[in-house]
């Protein structure tokens, strides 16, 4: 009893598939095969469901009248990107077999050399083994990494609610300044890790924030020296909260100049230009018109022209330029919202 198979052989002639069968007996295959001749049998054959390795290896002859060896290749390699082909035709041409190749043949035999062929199926069956196994081991490394990713997001929200549960004012304020930092990252450009960089640092810039006592936080009056003081500090707290994290973004340092100016007028440094993260400096601005747009304890909301104003005012002096024109034109002209439909409210910061 030989080693079985199942073969689909794209094949005209009734004749040469059976010399193809036979030949494969004779090289140690028990083979059940079913033989097509047009695109619909062999598409009808490809796409039975439920086993998804139906079919263990095609043999597909190139020159079929009315349906051509490379659309062939085409239609199975977009029905299963690992199953084995063997060009099995007349004369074709080394031009013609590289082609196949490249179209994802994996070997071709010509009909007046069969013998080849039981070789060149048992070596691709093997080499399939691995594709599917290489296949199924990179799916899932990529699927524990998404969910990883997931459990990483939904940490870092957490952790920014801790904040938030203090004080409603602030609830959902990181979450709103994210959407907006995110948004003008991609506007000027970012790539995409370095937007899930300022994501993260924009979800959890406030965390230190649970420094300060709830009641100057909300408080609504003017804050005095002293509680002044305590506020300006809670950037430099969110950097000491974030720092022992080894994110692959400087989350913390990020977290810790959200507060900071372009021309030194920010806390708690007083940093300047290149000095200040481009990433913080997108988070300043999304920071500040989500503020400004948003009812805080002392004052109802500002509005978002009146934020935009306000931006656009220091732009290039206090706040970046570009992250100025980038927020503009997502408000004004890319119909942006923030996702909970702008029920915004803030907590004491410092825009
Ligand atoms: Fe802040």
């Amino acid at each position: 009893m030989g080693e079985a198979v199942r073969l689909l052989v794209v094949e005209d002639s009734e004749n040469d598939a059976e010399l193809i069968l036979r030949e494969l007996r004779r090289g140690g295959f028990s083979p059940v095969a079913r033989r097509v001749d047009t695109r619909m049998t062999m598409e009808a054959a490809l796409d039975v469901r439920g086993d998804d390795a139906l079919w263990d290896a095609i043999l597909l002859d190139y020159n079929l009248p009315g349906f051509g060896g490379l659309q062939a290749l085409e239609s199975i390699r977009a029905r299963d990107p690992d199953i084995p082909v063997i060009i099995v035709s007349g004369t074709i041409g080394e031009e013609i077999a590289v082609v196949t190749m490249r179209a994802g043949a994996q070997d071709y035999v010509l009909k007046h050399n069969l013998t080849r062929l039981p070789q060149a199926l048992r070596r691709e069956l093997g080499e399939a083994i691995h594709r599917r196994e290489r296949r199924r081991a990179e799916r899932e490394l990529h699927e524990s990494l998404l969910r990883l990713g997931e459990t990483f997001t939904q940490t870092a929200q957490s952790l920014a609610a801790l904040t938030e549960f203090r004080d409603a004012y602030t609830a959902g304020h990181q979450r709103r300044v994210a959407e907006l930092a995110c948004a003008i990252a991609v506007e000027i450009g970012y790539s995409e890790n370095r937007v899930e960089g300022v994501r993260l640092a924009a979800v959890l810039h406030d965390i230190g924030k649970i420094h300060i006592p709830a009641e100057i936080l909300v408080k609504p009056g003017k804050l005095n020296d002293l509680e002044w003081q305590l506020i300006k500090e809670h950037p430099r707290v969110s950097f000491d909260i974030l720092a022992p994290i080894d994110y692959p973004w400087p989350v913390a340092e990020i977290a810790y100049q959200h507060h900071e100016r372009l021309d030194g007028s920010g806390y708690p440094r007083g940093l300047t230009g290149d000095e200040i993260l481009p990433e913080a400096q997108v988070l300043a601005v999304a920071d500040v018109v989500e503020a400004m747009s948003s009812d805080r304890p002392y004052r109802a909301a500002l509005g978002i022209d009146i934020a935009l104003q306000e931006i656009a005012k220091h732009a290039g002096t206090k706040y970046d330029a570009a992250a100025v024109k980038a927020c503009a034109l997502l408000f004004r002209k890319k119909g942006f919202e923030f996702s909970d439909g702008r029920a915004a409210r803030q907590g004491r910061d410092a825009a």
